[in-house]
């Protein structure tokens, strides 16, 4: 008996949690409300369309995966399509993944005289191309016969490397828009991906409404703990939430990842209320969860074989900075560093003391953990990956370097 509930109880937990895969329904969704209104003014003004950008990780698909499930109470006028773009894809390609995913009703008419006779079809917006080469002309003559206001969602295309392709979707903006068609794009890419797009693109810029979606705030990790906690039916202690909340550092994978595993940690136990100590477990179970591309960098970074260890302890303190301190491409300064590993060392240290480390970082001999923009002096830093932050968080508590009173105390 007491096997099989610890079974049902694991499903269930698996279920809530899932830190996999994007949001597809709103229950599951937490927050961002300043976006989504956002999104709907956008997407509800004719001849608008819209880039949402964003760190890797902060929840872009999740945002835009729910939007039809927002509109559908208030106006079924709109039909939402989504598709990944991959750097393989051609205009036409992507068009092509675009339209089949369309669907219209066709009037045509059947056999004998007389309205009764007519029928109706349904086939495919891309049945409705006018040839096997699509172009944003072709676009905007196709969408312009289709009676739904379509959304199409663009997303990584930041993964689209054509330049072509990049053009020709900036074309197919101005298209759009210059002509009134009902239809609204939405590009969804990492942040880098606007100027890329827009910088030679200044044409569309006008009519393209940019949204950026900031990591998530704590009161909003807490909000989605809570629904899959609510999900798992357990229950967490407040500094058990805050734990976790404090090592996801606005990255909600982090949030359910420690989640989900704290979750198992209390169940094997035959609890359902979640500790402390199930999110310290939870930490060493998760660290060998994370991507190994993530592990692998974080090895390559810290490894030293001189007696330097500093590395450890600036990397360390980078993973420490406030995410409200970063700027809202993820970017913090020397300074901020400073700040956090004196703190951390109980000592104060100037930049000098450990620039050498942040160029080292900064450079493929430690595999580029961090990148660098901005003049001498004036540097500024970011993780390429913004899900190595929380795992060097998670290291230093595995190393025993930091604990939940210690990381509290210097996130203040
Ligand atoms: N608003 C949200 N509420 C709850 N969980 C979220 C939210 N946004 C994202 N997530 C979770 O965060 C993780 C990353 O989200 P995802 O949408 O894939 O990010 P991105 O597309 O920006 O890389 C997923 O596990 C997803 O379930
Ligand atoms: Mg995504």
């Amino acid at each position: 008996m007491a096997v099989d509930a610890g079974i049902e109880q694991t499903i269930r937990i698996n279920r809530a949690f899932a830190p996999n895969v994007p949001v597809q329904q709103m229950s599951q969704f937490a927050g961002r409300f300043k976006e989504i209104r956002r999104m709907i003014s956008a997407v509800t003004q004719p001849g608008a369309h819209v880039i949402l950008f964003g760190e890797r990780g902060v929840g872009k698909t999740s945002l835009v995966s729910i939007l039809g499930e927002i509109f559908e109470p208030f106006d079924n006028s709109f039909a939402f399509v989504r598709v990944n773009c991959d750097n393989k894809l051609s205009f036409s390609s992507l068009w092509q993944r675009v339209l089949i995913e369309i669907r219209v009703t066709q009037q045509s008419a059947g056999m004998g005289f007389g309205p009764d006779n007519d029928k109706e079809t349904e086939i495919t917006a891309f049945q409705l191309r006018r040839a096997d080469e699509i172009d944003p002309d072709d676009i905007r003559q196709l969408f312009q016969s289709v009676p739904k206001h379509p959304v199409i969602i663009l997303d990584e295309v930041d993964r689209i490397k054509d330049h072509g392709v990049v053009s020709s979707l900036a074309d197919t903006i101005k298209a759009l828009s210059d002509h009134a068609v009902e239809t609204t794009l939405i590009l969804v890419g990492v942040a880098d991906s606007v100027d890329e797009l827009i910088g030679e693109h200044r044409s569309i810029e006008r009519t393209l409404v940019q949204i950026q979606l900031p990591r998530m705030s704590s009161p909003e990790l807490l909000e989605a703990l809570q629904q899959r906690l609510d999900g798992a039916r357990m229950t967490m202690t407040d500094e058990a939430k805050n734990f976790v909340v404090l090592l996801s550092k606005g990255l909600p994978y982090y949030t359910h990842l420690l989640g989900q595993h704290a979750a198992h940690c209390a169940n094997e136990s035959g609890r359902t209320t979640i500790v402390l100590r199930d999110v310290e477990e939870a930490i060493q179970r998760a660290i060998e969860d994370v991507q190994l591309s993530i592990r692998s960098a974080y090895v390559r970074a810290i490894n030293t074989s001189q007696h330097d260890t500093l590395h450890k302890a600036v990397l360390l303190a980078c993973a420490l900075i406030d995410a409200n301190a970063l700027n809202e491409l993820g970017y913090f300064s020397a300074t901020d560093v400073k700040n956090e590993l004196s703190e951390l060392q109980g000592k104060l240290f100037e930049v000098s003391n450990f620039s050498r480390h942040l160029t080292d970082f900064s450079s493929s001999k430690r595999g580029n953990i961090l990148h660098r923009i901005g003049k001498e002096r004036q540097y500024r830093y970011r993780f390429t990956n913004p899900l190595m932050q929380p795992y060097v968080l998670m290291k230093g508590i595995e190393m025993d370097v930091i604990d939940y009173d210690k990381l509290q105390r210097l996130q203040r």
